[in-house]
């Protein structure tokens, strides 16, 4: 029972019961979680299957549908903690050169969080992917490899704002399109995720400039409430990319 007049000995004032409230609504809200996670089938099967988070079955049934991920490809995981999408991708393109009849591929993963070692990729961590530090160095570990395929799950974390929430997972995507252009190979392709609203319209429009085809995909592990989704854009058209020569390069 909470007495309105003090808390925890302290004068009840307006900041102290801003503060209460908004703990009793977390409490309410880590609740609803625990109870969402027990229920949740696709948390078992990532336990049965090895796989540290339940977001493994969102990329595998998108992969299921439309191919992307193949022996030999190499691979750019954006926003990869705790590492389920860089197991896929791992096991997919073969990058762990788990099957020696299939060509090996390459996974490069970045958070700004810790991934711990995935068998097969090569991980980045703590490092902003907004800064060009870290577009340097992804661009550096690639060693002049042009990439296949750009993943992002990137997401930001929440502020409880939703205009402003959309507005950083927007800025993400926007991040992940002009770096994608940057690394692509022509014909390569990009996925990543976008919470839905005004914004995708505008991202599809954006897209269809660099890329043949434009897809949006719910896979049926992404909790229907949840208002993410994710842009498949494939066979891009490939950009003029400035040689340090002064000439350019397409
Ligand atoms: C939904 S989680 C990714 C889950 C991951 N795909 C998996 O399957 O394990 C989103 C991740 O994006 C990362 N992220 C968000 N903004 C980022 C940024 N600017 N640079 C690097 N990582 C970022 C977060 O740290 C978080 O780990």
């Amino acid at each position: 029972m909470i007495n309105l007049r003090s808390f925890a000995g302290q004068p009840l004032t307006c900041t102290r019961m801003c503060f209460l409230v908004n703990c009793l609504k977390r409490l309410k809200s880590s609740q609803q979680w625990l109870s969402r996670q027990n229920a949740d089938p696709y948390v078992e099967k990532a336990k049965i299957h090895n796989y540290r988070c339940r977001s493994a079955f969102k990329l595998l049934e998108m992969n299921e549908k439309t191919n992307i991920l193949t022996p030999g490809l190499t691979v750019v995981d954006l926003g990869s903690c705790p590492g389920s999408w860089t197991q896929v991708a791992v096991q997919k393109t073969n990058a762990d050169g788990a099957d020696p009849t299939k060509p090996r591929g390459k996974v490069l993963s970045i958070d700004k969080l810790q991934t711990f070692p995935i068998e097969g990729a090569t991980i980045v961590n703590h490092m902003d992917f907004s800064t060009i530090e870290a577009h340097d160095k992804v661009v550096e570990l690639l060693n002049g490899k042009m990439v296949d395929l750009v993943l992002s799950d990137m997401a930001p974390s929440a502020t409880g704002v939703r205009e402003l929430d959309k507005d950083r997972i927007i800025g993400l995507c926007y991040m992940a399109i002009r770096f994608a252009a940057l690394v692509t190979k022509v014909d390569g392709n990009l996925l990543f995720k976008v919470w839905d609203g005004k914004e995708v319209p505008i991202l599809e429009m954006d897209l269809e400039r660099f890329y043949k085809s434009i897809k949006i995909l719910k896979p049926q592990a992404s909790r229907s409430e949840s208002s993410e989704k994710f842009i498949l854009a494939r066979g891009f058209k490939g950009i003029q990319r400035p040689l340090q020569n002064g000439r350019w390069e397409n």
